[in-house]
C-alpha cells in the first residue's frame, strides 16, 4: 500500500474539488433478507448516525423489505433505495414496480442499469435511460451502473466502453445533482477482486472527463461511485482516490461488522480530509 499516502494527500482537496456533490455509502442487498433478518438490519443502519453529515449512507434492500427498512431508516441517518424500477409509470406490466411505487415507500434513490439485470435480463443501455427518466420523474435520485467486462478490460476498450454506456444510459436535459454514476467493473463484482487503485482512479477521472464533456460545469455536481469486492480492507484506500465520491457495497453491507468498518473508514477519512 505505499501508494495510498499521495493518493490520500490529493483527496484532502476533494471536499474543494466536489463543490456540493454527494458523498455516498450505499449497500445493495440484492436479493438477500427477510422480515426475520430485521435485527441484523438494523445493526448495519446504526452505524451511520456516527457519520459526519455530508456523507449520506443509502440502503437499497429487495422490494419485500422496503417498508420495514423505511422504518429502520427513518431512526437512522440513512437513506432508502430501490433496486431497479420499470421504465414505464403504470399500468399493465405484470411483476414490475414503477419508481412512484418506490418513491410511495420513501424510496428517494433508485438503482438502474445494474450488471447483474444487464446480463441476466438483457438491459439495454435505452432501457436503462427509459428507467432513469421514471426515477427522475417520480423525484427520486438515479444512480446509474456501468462496467466493462473482463474481456474489454483485456481488450483494452474499458475507456470506449465506459463512455458508451454513459452517453447512452444516462439521460441528458435532467437535473445533475440528481444524477448519480456507478462505476461496477463486471469482474469485480462478488469476486474479490478490484482494479488497482490506479485502474479505479484512471476509470473515475475518464468518467469525468465524459460528463465534463456532456454536461459542462454541471458535471460537477454528479458522484461517480466506485463499487465491485469493497471491503473494510481496500474502502479507505478506494475512498481516499481524489475522483472517487463514494462506494456502491453489495456482499458487506450485508454484514453488520464490516458496514460499520466501512462507514467508520469513510467518517475517518473525510474527518481527515476536512482537517
Ligand atoms: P460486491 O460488493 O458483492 O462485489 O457487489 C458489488 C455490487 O454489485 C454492488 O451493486
Amino acid at each position: 500500500m505505499a501508494h495510498i499516502e499521495p493518493y490520500r494527500r490529493l483527496s484532502l482537496n476533494k471536499e474543494i474539488l466536489m463543490g456540493s456533490r454527494r458523498t455516498l455509502i450505499a449497500g445493495n442487498w440484492k436479493m438477500n433478507g427477510s422480515r426475520h433478518s430485521l435485527s441484523v438490519l438494523a445493526e448495519i443502519a446504526r452505524p451511520t448516525n456516527d457519520l459526519p453529515p455530508h456523507i449520506e449512507v443509502v440502503l437499497f434492500p429487495p422490494a419485500t423489505l422496503l417498508a420495514q427498512t423505511a422504518t429502520l431508516a427513518k431512526k437512522t441517518a440513512s437513506k432508502l433505495g430501490g433496486q431497479d424500477c420499470s421504465s414505464n409509470s403504470a399500468g399493465a406490466f405484470t411483476g414490475e414496480l414503477s419508481a412512484a411505487m418506490l418513491n410511495d415507500f420513501r424510496a428517494t434513490y433508485g438503482l438502474l442499469g445494474h450488471s447483474e439485470g444487464r446480463t441476466r435480463h438483457g438491459e439495454s443501455d435505452d432501457l436503462v435511460r427509459q428507467k432513469s427518466i421514471q426515477a427522475l420523474d417520480a423525484g427520486m435520485i438515479a444512480v446509474i451502473c456501468i462496467g466493462e467486462t473482463r474481456d474489454e478490460k483485456e481488450a483494452g476498450r474499458t475507456f470506449d466502453v465506459l463512455a458508451d454506456q454513459l452517453a447512452h444510459s444516462v439521460p441528458k436535459f435532467s437535473s445533475a445533482d440528481r444524477i448519480v454514476i456507478a462505476y461496477e467493473p463486471m469482474w469485480a463484482i462478488g469476486t474479490g477482486t478490484t482494479p488497482s487503485v490506479e485502474e479505479i482512479e484512471g476509470a473515475h477521472a475518464h468518467l469525468r472527463d465524459c460528463l465534463t464533456f456532456e454536461w459542462g460545469a454541471n458535471a460537477g455536481l454528479i458522484s461517480i461511485l466506485y463499487g465491485g469486492s469493497v471491503s473494510p480492507h481496500n474502502a479507505m484506500e478506494i475512498l481516499g482516490l481524489p475522483s472517487v465520491d463514494g462506494l456502491l457495497i453489495g456482499g458487506a453491507s450485508l454484514n453488520p461488522a464490516k458496514s460499520a468498518a466501512i462507514c467508520s473508514n469513510a467518517a475517518a477519512l473525510h474527518m481527515g480530509a476536512g482537517a
